[in-house]
């Protein structure tokens, strides 16, 4: 059996974790494993890299993707679709495994649909936003990032009585934002997934208007957040609060890097080795993924179908900040 791998949409801490497991349980079964470079787009331009046990020896401590990763818009296309099939079929690629978010997993479900050739995906993005896992590969990581960041700013704000708007990633999900404002103890948060929270601000400004000066604030921002601008945001509280002294930071792709947590390492094994096993016993067409600490599979259609909600209990955790002033 050869089976290809591939890392496709945003890189995130863990990846290498996944193709390392994919590797070594695929070497337990005499399989050969090609490395896709480029995910989706070097399958259509068939850049393709051995990958033997000595090759993933140590990958999984370091973030990234050691193959690369894209966002192929060509996998979109049939012509794209079609180029890829024939790559497979050169190569004599019985079997993919993807590890990526939705748009991949739909590349994927339209893939093995047409051309016949079994994809098993692995839930890889920061975003958490993949429906049928409790948890994506990196997003413990990029939590534990937004965090310390938060920590370290919380550390400037506590000093000098400041305000600080921090945004963070998540595309349109606000679990990365709720999370790590619940573990940083934020004041406020603003996801996409909740309306009313300018009015819950300001309500608690408002109540405390005449001892805003020199108080510590500290409110994450989704990057999806749809009820106002991080901008607009930051010019109201300068006007409507003159005591404020508000700044906004935004994290950016520092909380796609680094070396993984552990949780995102044992998540991407298990996964990465599940895959494997999954195309073993003959199954294709779904995407992996952990539910109350049990492995499961769902079709891959099904992971895009669905959204779930950052927990209630992470936004009251958040609300409890504004306690801390009484
Ligand atoms: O999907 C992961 C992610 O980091 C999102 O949180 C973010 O919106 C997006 O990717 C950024 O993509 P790019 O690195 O292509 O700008």
């Amino acid at each position: 059996m050869q089976i290809g791998v591939l890392c496709s949409g945003g890189d995130a801490p863990g990846m290498n974790a996944a193709l390392r497991a994919v590797v070594l349980t695929a070497a337990e079964k005499n399989w050969k494993v090609w490395g896709i470079r480029y995910g989706f787009e070097g399958l259509i331009d068939d850049e393709l890299i051995f990958l033997n046990s000595e090759g993933v020896q140590g990958i999984a401590r370091h973030g990234g993707t050691i193959l690369g990763s894209a966002r192929s818009t060509r996998f979109f296309h049939k012509e794209g679709r079609e180029k890829a099939a024939s790559v497979c079929k050169q190569r004599e690629l019985e079997a993919l495994v993807i590890i990526g978010g939705d748009g991949s997993y739909r590349g994927a479900a339209v893939f093995q649909a047409e051309w016949g050739v079994a994809c098993v995906g692995i839930p890889g993005t920061i975003d958490n936003d993949l429906y049928g896992t409790d948890a994506t590969i990196g997003f413990h990581t990029a939590v534990q990032t937004a965090v310390e960041a938060i920590d370290k700013i919380m550390d400037t704000a506590e000093s000098h009585g400041r305000t600080f708007i921090i945004e963070v990633m998540g595309r349109d999900a606000g679990h990365i934002a709720a999370t790590a404002a619940a573990a940083a103890g934020a004041h406020a948060c603003f996801i996409p997934e909740q309306a009313g929270q300018l009015e819950r601000l300001t309500v608690f400004l408002d109540s405390y208007a005449l001892a805003l000066r020199r108080k510590p604030l500290i409110i994450v921002y989704s990057e999806g957040e749809n009820e106002i601008s991080r901008p607009a945001l930051e010019t109201l509280l300068k006007t409507r609060y003159r005591d404020l002294d508000v700044r906004s930071v935004v994290l950016g792709h520092i909380q796609r890097g680094g070396s993984p947590v552990v949780a995102d390492r044992l998540l991407a094994s298990r996964l990465g080795r599940e895959a494997i096993l999954c195309l073993s016993r003959g199954q294709s067409g779904v995407a992996l993924g952990l539910r109350h600490d049990g492995v499961h599979t769902l079709p891959l259609s099904e992971c895009t179908k669905g959204r779930q909600s950052p927990s209630s209990y992470l936004l009251d955790l958040v609300g409890l900040g504004f306690h801390e002033w009484k």
